[in-house]
């Protein structure tokens, strides 16, 4: 089972993961991946808004489902969107929804601190869940790396823990300081998957149109690996000239 593995991953080796919005994304990054996360950054970093709060439902469900058709061989996961899971009954109706919908391995929901019992009953109704804690977009309205002073560090460590205790599978770390992130890593049995979180995660996570210059978003902690709407525009040009020019459609692509 593809959960099961990715855990034993914790002792083995870095546990890689991304996130997908479409089918042909989920095809590049596949073969790479141990996970890929239908993220609800796909609001900011797809559709332009300002935060992610506007995702909802259908959104993220039928994105997934053109995430599942491109991916074989990782993990899926699909990410709870804001405000569907405020207690357990809603949570439940609207996980059992997406897995059913999507076919996806897991969800993943933010951490408010207190919705421990929500995951644990998920996972009491055979639903993986892979927790958030840290800068979490649904909960938090200003960005602020998260574990810095020793009274966070503790409230983080106690935080996790306690989401390992309710079930979850994982649990993402959002940009929690290097010590703080350490500490959880080293304390877990389950694996952490960090984003800006430092090396001492049991693995990375990273929003491919961040990572591939598409989104236009350059946090300090993405490595920018190319420039692709640079390299977009170039071919655009190019179409654009060959059209003014009559150079394309030509004899090649007539019926
Ligand atoms: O929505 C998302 O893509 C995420 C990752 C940044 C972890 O939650």
């Amino acid at each position: 089972m593809k959960i099961r593995k990715l855990q034993q991953l914790k002792q083995k080796r870095k546990i890689v993961c991304l996130t997908a919005y479409t089918k042909s994304m989920a095809q590049n990054v596949d073969q790479f991946c141990d996970l890929i996360l239908v993220g609800d950054s796909m609001g900011t970093a797809l559709y332009g808004m300002k935060n992610t709060h506007s995702v909802n439902m259908s959104m993220i469900i039928n994105h997934a489902k053109s995430v599942r058709l491109g991916t074989s061989k990782s993990a899926l996961v699909v990410d709870m969107p804001f405000k569907t899971y405020g207690n357990a009954k809603q949570a439940l109706k609207n996980a059992k929804l997406i897995m059913k919908q999507t076919k996806c391995d897991a969800v993943k929901l933010e951490s408010n601190g207190k919705n421990y019992s929500i995951i644990k009953n998920l996972v009491k109704n055979k639903i993986p869940v892979m927790g958030h804690i840290g800068y979490t977009p649904q909960n938090k309205k200003k960005f602020k790396p998260e574990g810095i002073t020793t009274r966070e560090q503790l409230k983080l460590l106690n935080e996790s823990k306690k989401i390992e205790q309710a079930g979850a599978f994982s649990i993402v770390l959002e940009c929690v300081s290097t010590k703080t992130a350490k500490q959880i890593t080293e304390e877990l049995k389950i694996p952490t998957i960090g984003i800006g979180s430092s090396k001492y995660c049991d693995g990375q996570v990273l929003v491919t149109e961040d990572l591939l210059g598409l989104s236009g978003f350059k946090p300090k902690f993405v490595k920018k690996y190319n420039n692709l709407n640079q390299r977009i525009k170039k071919n655009i040009k190019k179409f654009s000239e060959d059209v003014i020019k009559k150079r394309f459609p030509n004899k090649k692509h007539e019926f």
